[in-house]
């Protein structure tokens, strides 16, 4: 099977350059925080532009801490896509406010603005924007309906991509990506950032991080233990290195895909022209979905259903989800079909794919 991601080639293609980051901080003694985090957190800035970039435990932990660095709480309302990974609406939860769904335009999947505008009411202090599938939304029509509503932007599938030049997750007030293993940019475990360029959230954030403290024992707000560690700064790093011809290349490899997909009439998920899309991974909306899934695994490709329900719809969500109804987040779980799209593919994969995918959409 083609895999849908493929760590340890990664880690193959850069062994000397990780390893030694390893033992680096194996043998410094300094494992969580410290310097490594700190020279990753500068050059993770440079590298997207925002002005704070703060490493955190997770994706997930980084939704938590910006919202708690909103000073978001309990009787709060924050709106939420119908349609995208779980991790919001449960950081939504986790400060004790109210996830709102708001269903999705069809385009990009971000937050339908007229839909937007039916669900703010006087409790929402927020809103988050998925990036999903290494594409952008658009904010600027957002912040027409939003205006002073801080939006924080979920970027965990969106490492690389910039809108008009502009890293995605410095688009609004506050950023968030993730770093798993099987992200463009992943770790050895589970980490985590935030980006924003307001100095007083970055400094909350830090403090969210370690227990609510500006130093040892000292508890001045509710936190939690969201820190990152070295070694996955130190890998983190090294790997940020070499990350632009990494995207570059999965870029090339979502741009063909795109092609073949469009030959055959096939609608990919490719945002809005001004988007240099990254394909994390690559999506593509098909009518007949399941059987060109199975077309596709029967001929080794390992795709996938990102994802096979709405938020709303779920079990854990159920209870939030209102009588509003919510169709293009239902169609968008009806139709979407993802493809493996990464650096490590090899020439060989890529053209199997690609053959894989005009053959399942052949009439499908
Ligand atoms: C859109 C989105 N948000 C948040 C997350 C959570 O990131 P993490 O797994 O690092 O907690 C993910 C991870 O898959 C994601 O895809």
């Amino acid at each position: 099977m083609i895999s849908f991601a493929s760590p340890a080639r990664e880690h193959e293609a850069s062994r000397e350059l990780l390893e030694t980051a390893v033992l680096r901080v194996l043998r410094s003694g300094g494992y969580v925080l410290g310097a490594e985090v700190e020279t990753f957190e500068s050059h993770l800035a440079q590298f997207t532009g925002a002005a704070f970039a703060v490493g955190l435990s997770s994706g997930t932990d980084a939704l938590v801490c910006a919202l708690l660095a909103l000073g978001i709480g309990h009787g709060d309302e924050v709106l939420v896509p119908a349609f995208g990974f779980v991790a919001a609406p449960e950081a939504v939860l986790r400060t004790g406010a109210r996830p709102v769904f708001v269903d999705v335009e069809p385009r990009t999947l971000g937050p339908d603005p007229d839909e937007l505008r039916a669900c703010l009411g006087p409790r929402t202090r927020a809103v988050i924007v998925m990036h999903l599938f290494g594409q952008a939304v658009d904010l600027a029509p957002l912040q027409t309906v939003t205006r002073a509503l801080p939006i924080l932007e979920d970027a965990a599938q969106a490492i690389g991509t910039r809108l008009h030049g502009r890293h995605v997750g410095t688009l609004g007030k506050v950023g968030t990506l993730s770093f798993f293993p099987a992200k463009a940019l992943g770790a050895a475990g589970d980490a985590g950032a935030l980006l924003t360029d307001d100095a007083e959230l970055a400094q909350r954030v830090r403090r969210a991080r370690v227990h609510g403290s500006p130093r040892a024992y000292v508890w001045d707000e509710p936190g939690g233990n969201y820190r990152i560690d070295a070694l996955q700064a130190a890998l983190l790093d090294a790997k940020l290195g070499v990350f632009p011809a990494r995207i570059e290349r999965r870029r090339q490899i979502g741009l063909r895909l795109a092609r073949a997909a469009a030959s055959r009439g096939a609608c990919v998920i490719d945002g809005i022209p001004a988007c240099h899309a990254t394909f994390a991974p690559f999506a593509l909306r098909v009518k007949e979905r399941d059987t060109v899934l199975q077309r596709l695994r029967a001929a080794g490709v390992d795709a996938r259903v990102q994802y096979p329900w709405t938020l709303p719809a779920s079990r854990a969500f159920a209870p939030f989800a209102g009588s509003h109804p919510f169709p293009v987040a239902d169609r968008a779980s009806r139709e979407l079909l993802s493809l493996p799209c990464h650096a490590e593919l090899t020439d060989d994969e890529v053209d199997a794919i690609e053959r894989a995918l005009l053959d399942g959409l052949a009439d499908g």
